[in-house]
């Protein structure tokens, strides 16, 4: 892929009163559409409605949103009234990720530490605290990819599940720049992608950023991640989280937990792809992760038509929790978490 063909999930236009642009995921990859956000509210919608998705860009796209929340405020009585205001509006937006929070305390946290400064200098530093979030996750990425790679052998089948992708971070992604950084280090690895009812963010997002970059790539339904199996077609699975808790129970999109099962009566290894943003260490195990409830109409309108009968009950968990004990190692930034227990990854992230 040349540098031209790069996309760039999220950007910031201009200075303190400038705007967020984001690919409306929700087109592709029929269509490729920025969509410009100049309103608290249009952040809000764009989270809400995945058209920006993927925890560490939602937590990118709500640090930018703080930024809009506070533009029209005058004195510093004003930029922390509208910032509390912003801060408690972005955090309905949708529960799981823990990123989404993560980056919300950081905005917080960085504002209290302002505390006398002028509107202008708030609104500045806060700015500035948006853009190292965004910076600090390209980063991440990079190193998530150099770590998981060793993990991965020349002419290996890999199954994922949703989409970890550039499109769901700054850049690169989670699981996916495991084999983006394969394949840089000259490795043929062949991915197999969950096409991921009911919103399909594998068939439609990660097949597109897979395919855009050459990556040898079988799409499948998610119902055929056992056969694929049986048939020794992959050797690894590796997906992202939305939120991990301190014993390394990891949330993911629904059908993860599945996999996991999958994987270990398979004999395969299963791999956790997550930054360190991605933890939360202040609940003990996964049974304390909120899971999203999306609409019904997710599954009962799912290909642009009616596809169940009308008023049928439907459940939509956006969500599902993989216990630690099936997740064979967990890839960060800092390195790999294995065994996955609550000292080891205290003690890689450095938070014993
Ligand atoms: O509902 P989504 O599309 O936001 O769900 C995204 C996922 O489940 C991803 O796997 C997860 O956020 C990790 S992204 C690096």
């Amino acid at each position: 892929m040349s540098s031209s063909d790069k996309v760039e999930t999220l950007r910031w236009v201009g200075d303190v009163d400038g705007h967020l642009v984001l690919i409306d995921q929700t087109k592709l990859p029929v269509e490729f559409q920025e969509l410009e956000c100049r309103s608290l509210e249009q952040v809000w919608e764009a989270i809400k409605q995945l058209r920006v998705r993927g925890a560490p860009a939602i937590g990118i796209a709500a640090g930018y949103g703080v930024c809009i929340g506070i533009q029209r405020a005058v004195d510093e009585n004003a930029v922390f009234a509208q910032l509390s205001k912003s801060v408690d509006y972005l955090a309905t937006s949708r529960p799981t990720a823990v990123n989404l929070f993560w980056a919300l305390d950081r905005m917080k946290a960085k504002a209290s530490s302002l505390k006398g400064e002028s509107a202008a200098s708030i609104r500045s530093a806060l700015l500035a605290e948006a853009r190292s979030i965004h910076e600090e996750d390209r980063a991440m990425c990079h190193a998530i990819g150099r770590h998981g790679a060793t993990l991965l052998r020349d002419g290996q089948g890999v199954l994922t599940h949703c989409n970890a992708g550039g499109l769901a971070t700054a850049e690169y992604g989670t699981a996916l720049s495991v084999f983006f950084t394969a394949q840089d280090e000259g490795k043929h690895v062949r991915v197999f992608v969950d096409e991921t009812r009911p919103l399909l963010q594998g068939a439609r997002l990660t097949a597109w950023e897979l395919t855009r970059r050459n990556i040898d790539t079988t799409l499948i339904c998610d119902s055929m991640a056992a056969q694929v199996m049986r048939e020794g077609k992959v050797q690894a699975v590796i997906t992202g989280a939305d939120r991990i808790a301190a014993n390394g129970d990891s949330a993911n999109k629904i059908g993860t937990y599945s996999i996991a099962v999958l994987a270990r009566a398979h004999g395969i290894p299963f791999y956790i792809a997550a930054p360190s943003s991605t933890f939360d260490l202040s609940i003990s195990d996964g049974s304390k992760i909120p899971i999203e409830e999306r609409a019904a109409d997710e599954i009962t309108h799912g290909f642009g038509r009616q596809t169940a009968p009308t008023g049928v009950n439907v459940y939509n968990p956006a969500f599902d929790v993989t216990p630690a004990e099936y997740i064979q190692a967990i890839i960060t930034e800092r390195g790999l978490i294995a065994p996955v227990s609550e000292a080891s990854i205290r003690q890689v992230l450095g938070r014993e």
